[in-house]
């Protein structure tokens, strides 16, 4: 088996998980938080930073490496590890979401989803075959079996038909798998905002007994309320032994939220992408840097933070950096808001290894903001 989980201990005041898992290239700790690298970079940031900074997964997407360069080069490249000088463990998301949220026309049928590109406009199919081959080729540690995301919201009828392909489809990917040795197939829960859906979801996928399983389908427009809701009776549905993956998730709140409800993985471009704009994540809350009053700011971003870029740089500097569209700017601002995330879920381990995360969430939120009307 390409990847296992461990276990080492749940947090006594919450039920948070602390654990381990394993993967062809080393182990990261859970919970975790992985940077997202889109077109295998994670925006301005080089692998060495990367490492620097305490990352030890990033995720890639199938979509966007399929339309370009091909799956074709990287695999000669030596797949996705050696075509970006990255040695720690990849997953790659599946193409599912991204042929959703960000493809024309697109029609789903039983065999798959035609849609057009969404650079170029050639017509285009991806199933879950054609997801799995893709990903073969790719060769990250965890591949995402090819699923449906429905919007939010999204009637019962409709809900329910959608659960049923995804789970045919999770089938066929499984059948289309050709390297399990080498990695692992992660199976996605969907259903909405549905109980009934949610448990036949993973009542369809944990009977297929993937390595691991995620929950989609949330961080779509839903209130946290409805999120949090949904985990608080969805990650009981399954197993104690395998990791447990939300997507599409990286806020603070709901990083800590999410693990105080079993989840051991989470992804998000939410600080690359703010970062690029020049906000900032620190303990006070989001700093928006281009703002005026920083002009003659020469504290770091975050007093609070030991990273590379609060250790060495001011915030009138960086504004200034990023007002006139520096490309380092945006190296410093993405370096800190993932370092940022990244001891978060270093302080959440620790709370949870302390028993603790409950009275650590409160004070997180205090200082953060969150209790504020
Ligand atoms: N990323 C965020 N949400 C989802 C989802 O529901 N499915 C997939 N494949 N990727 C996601
Ligand atoms: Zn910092």
């Amino acid at each position: 088996m390409a990847i296992t989980y461990e276990l080492i201990k749940t947090c006594k005041q919450t039920g948070a998980r602390l654990g381990r898992v394993h993967t062809p290239h080393g182990s990261f700790e859970t919970p975790m938080f992985m940077p997202v690298g889109t077109l295998a970079t994670v925006k301005t940031m080089s692998p060495e930073e990367l490492e620097r900074m305490g990352a030890q997964i990033i995720l890639s997407n199938t979509y966007h490496l399929w339309l370009r360069p091909g799956e074709d080069i990287v695999e000669e490249a030596g797949g996705l590890h050696k075509f970006m000088n990255w040695d720690g463990s990849i997953l790659t998301d599946s193409g599912g979401f991204q042929v959703f949220s960000l493809s024309d026309l697109r029609q789903i049928e039983e065999e798959g989803v035609h849609f057009r590109n969404h650079i170029s406009g050639e017509k285009l199919f991806l199933s879950p075959e054609k997801a799995m081959h893709i990903q073969n080729s790719l060769g990250a540690d965890i591949m995402m079996a090819f699923d449906e995301c429905p919007p939010y919201p999204a009637d019962h009828d409709y809900m329910k038909k959608s659960v049923e392909r995804t789970s045919r489809w999770a089938e066929r990917c499984l059948e289309g798998h050709n390297r399990s040795n080498e990695q692992g197939l992660f199976g996605i829960v969907q259903g909405g905002e549905y109980e009934d859906l949610r448990r036949q979801s993973a009542q369809d996928l944990t009977s297929l007994d993937f390595p691991g399983y995620a929950i989609g389908g949330l961080s779509v427009g839903e209130p946290k309320d409805v999120m949090n809701r949904v985990l608080d009776f969805t990650t009981p549905l399954l197993p104690d032994e395998k990791p447990r993956y939300l997507m599409g998730v990286g806020s603070p709140d709901s990083l800590i939220d999410g693990s105080i409800r079993g989840i051991d993985m989470f992804d998000c471009v939410l600080p690359t992408r703010i970062a690029r704009n020049g906000t900032c994540m620190t303990s006070d809350g989001r700093l928006v840097v281009r703002n005026a009053k920083f002009a003659r700011d020469f504290r770091p971003i975050d007093e609070n933070c030991d990273c590379h870029t609060c250790r060495n740089y001011s915030r009138a500097y960086i504004r200034h950096l990023v007002k006139s569209s520096e490309t380092f700017g945006f190296r410093l601002t993405t370096y800190h808001n993932l370092y940022f995330l990244l001891k978060l879920m270093r302080q959440v381990r620790e709370a949870i290894r302390e028993d603790r995360l409950g009275d650590f969430r409160e004070e997180f939120f205090e200082q953060y903001g969150f209790n504020k009307p």
